[in-house]
Order: C-alpha cells, then sequence, then structure tokens
C-alpha cells in the first residue's frame, strides 16, 4: 500500500517548504498542485485570455500538457518554474482556480500522478477532495502578518520589486477567493491536524510532521 500526505492551508503558511523537505528525507514524491494552477493562469495570460471566457480556459486546462519534475514544473515542454512566480499570476490565480471546470481537470491529473507512489501533495483541498482517503493530513496555518512577511522576505531576496502592504493584500484577497468560492474551497479536513506555525522555525514544523507520520507508519 502506498502513503499519501496532504498538506493544505492558506497562502504563505509554509505548506511547500516542508512539503518539499519532508518528502526528500522520507523519499516520497513531492507534488506542488498550486504549481499546477499557476501554470494554467500563465497560459491563460499568455494567450492573452479574459477570466470570463471560461470556455476558452477550460480548453486550456484540457490541452495544457503539465510536468511536474521534483521543483520544476514544465508547460508544453516548456520550464515555466519562475514565470508562474511572478506577481501577475500570483494576482490572478484564485480567479482561474474557481473555475469549477479547471478544478475538476486538475483534480483528475493530481490524482493520476499519484496514483501508486507515496506522495506529499500540497495545495488547497487535497485532504478534502484530491485525496480524501490520505493516511496524513495536516493543515499549516499562521497569522496573516506573519504570512505576508515571509513571503515579502522570499520576494526580496528573488529582487521582486513590491511592498509588504501589496504582498499582504495580494495574500488576504487569494485567501478570501480560495475559502469562499463553491467548488473545493479551502478548508480544514475533519481528520485533518491542524498546525499554526506563526511562532514555529520551518525546521520545527517539519520535525513536528515528520515525528507525528513516523510514529503513524
Ligand atoms: O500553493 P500556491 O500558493 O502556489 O497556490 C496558488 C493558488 O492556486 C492558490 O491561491 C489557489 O487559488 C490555487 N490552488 C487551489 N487548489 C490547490 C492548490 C492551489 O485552488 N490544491
Amino acid at each position: 500500500m502506498t502513503v499519501k500526505i496532504a498538506i493544505d492551508g492558506p497562502a504563505g503558511a509554509g505548506k511547500s517548504t516542508v512539503a518539499k523537505k519532508l518528502a526528500k528525507l522520507l523519499n516520497y514524491t513531492y507534488i506542488d498542485t498550486g504549481a499546477m494552477y499557476r501554470a494554467i493562469t500563465y497560459k491563460t495570460i499568455q494567450q492573452g485570455i479574459n477570466l470570463t471566457e471560461e470556455n476558452k480556459i477550460a480548453d486550456i486546462v484540457q490541452s495544457a500538457d503539465i510536468i511536474l519534475e521534483g521543483e520544476k514544473i514544465f508547460l508544453d515542454g516548456k520550464d515555466i518554474s519562475e514565470e508562474i512566480r511572478k506577481p501577475e499570476v500570483s494576482e490572478k490565480v484564485s480567479l482561474v482556480s474557481k473555475i469549477p471546470k479547471v478544478r475538476e481537470i486538475l483534480v483528475q491529473k493530481q490524482r493520476k500522478i499519484a496514483e501508486g507512489k507515496n506522495v506529499v501533495m500540497d495545495g488547497r483541498d487535497i485532504g478534502t477532495v484530491v485525496l480524501p482517503d490520505a493516511q496524513f493530513k495536516f493543515y499549516l496555518t499562521a497569522s496573516l502578518e506573519e504570512r505576508a512577511k515571509r513571503r515579502y522576505s522570499e520576494f526580496k531576496t528573488k529582487n521582486v520589486n513590491v511592498s509588504y502592504y501589496e504582498v499582504l493584500k495580494e495574500i488576504e484577497n487569494r485567501d478570501t477567493i480560495d475559502s469562499q468560492r463553491d467548488t473545493s474551497p479551502l478548508k480544514i479536513a475533519e481528520d485533518s491536524i491542524v498546525i499554526d506555525t506563526t511562532y514555529l522555525s520551518e525546521e520545527e514544523v517539519l520535525e513536528k510532521l515528520y515525528n507525528i507520520i513516523k510514529e503513524g507508519l
């Protein structure tokens, strides 16, 4: 039997950093589902499609060739790992992600990628919708200010020119759309372990998750 680990939570809670490290420690496959929604958003922007043109966006998802390779993501053969982190993608991704057809197709793809493998998957609806039978479900959260602070320093190190306030507003806006959408909104799965990371270091979060998993395996 394979082991599935679901990590959900709002933007900037440290999910992907911890998920990547955890996958490495356990020698499991890491699956960044947010990157898939970002890839579709990127393609939508590239093709100049308006966010109201849901049918056209649905066509894009149907035909998009998305490949996750470790921490890299390829769309139609092109490495777009850096492009998908740009502010213009972050700004629009939640609006693309709330389109039911987009979710339907990406959820199918995500389940397929996870099939027959031990995985650590991070996102918003992994424990609730994508992998409801996951043996381990975590919900990572932190105060909005702390999450914005972390994202802001990340941008600073990458020389992205945004203010702390812009980052905070962007995260807040995304969280609102992600938790209020009709299809698979961001919410805590009944059987998930909630960890508030506001006052915890990355190492402490990783250790907590690792210990819980080791005990449960
Ligand atoms: O994880 P990340 O912050 O990169 O996700 C970007 C966006 O993709 C989220 O704000 C959300 O709108 C969407 N997403 C989602 N469901 C997932 C993962 C991400 O709707 N499982």
